[in-house]
């Protein structure tokens, strides 16, 4: 694992888009992308610079099922703001929150995951030590699935909603041996709430009750931290 330590997320922005634009020039064809607040300053920077990426395909990692692409809190609509209005690109693909049916939904996205191999992979990290939406407990071995979110994540979530009670309780989330088939992946982290998190992932045992942990085992890992995200290393 690469770790990069930034002053704070404005420069983790321009470290993460350098890695992006890197890839992109060298031919990067499919992107995955994250959201949630860590990944804005990157989306920022692309947004700001010249890249285009009309020729490239990105794989949303989750989305609240529940959720249709045209509600403020989904992450299609999240996804539209931060990036894909400003820098479309030839393809995106997240789950679809409406379609109530998980089986056919799951095994859509997968098959979708499977014929579109993700070259750089953008990651943010739960308090808890998730990855997507892959809570702790989450197999190593899993696939793109429905998930139950914990209290933890849900109470994590509800700054974006009217209330904790508005926040759905099941989603859609690419699985670990989904994300685990990148190339290349890059996690970022900011602020004290995720020191402990952070700690473990790149410390501690390689364990399914701290997802991030799995990235131990995958040879192209860069992780861009601020002071406080790293302040338990
Ligand atoms: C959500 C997303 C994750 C994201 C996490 C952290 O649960 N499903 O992909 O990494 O939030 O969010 P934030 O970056 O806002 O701390």
């Amino acid at each position: 694992m690469k770790i990069i330590q930034v002053r704070d997320k404005n420069e983790g922005g321009q470290v993460g888009y350098q890695l992006v634009a890197e890839t992109l020039k060298k031919g990067t064809e499919t992107f995955g992308l994250a959201t949630g607040s860590t990944p804005i300053s990157i989306y920022d920077a692309l947004v700001a610079s010249d890249l285009d990426f009309s020729a490239a395909t990105s794989i949303n990692l989750d989305e609240y099922k529940g959720l249709a692409a045209d509600h403020p809190q989904s992450y299609h609509y999240f996804m539209a703001q931060h990036l894909f209005n400003e820098k479309p690109f030839k393809e995106s693909f997240v789950p679809d929150g409406a379609n109530s049916d998980a089986a056919t939904e799951v095994a859509r996205y997968e098959k979708i995951v499977d014929a579109h191999p993700v070259d750089l992979q953008i990651l943010g990290l739960g308090k808890n030590g998730h990855i997507g939406f892959n809570e702790p407990g989450t197999p190593f071995d899993s696939l793109t699935h429905e998930v139950a979110l914990t209290e933890s994540t849900i109470t994590a979530n509800a700054r974006f909603f009217d209330s904790a009670t508005a926040v759905p309780r099941f989603a859609y989330s690419m699985g670990i041996a989904s994300i685990m088939k990148a190339k290349q992946i890059l996690l970022v982290a900011y602020g004290a709430a995720k020191a402990e998190a952070v700690q473990a992932m790149i410390e501690g045992p390689v364990s399914e009750m701290l997802p991030a942990s799995v990235l131990q085992r995958h040879p192209h890992v860069t992780i861009i931290l601020d002071e406080a995200a790293a302040s338990r290393l």
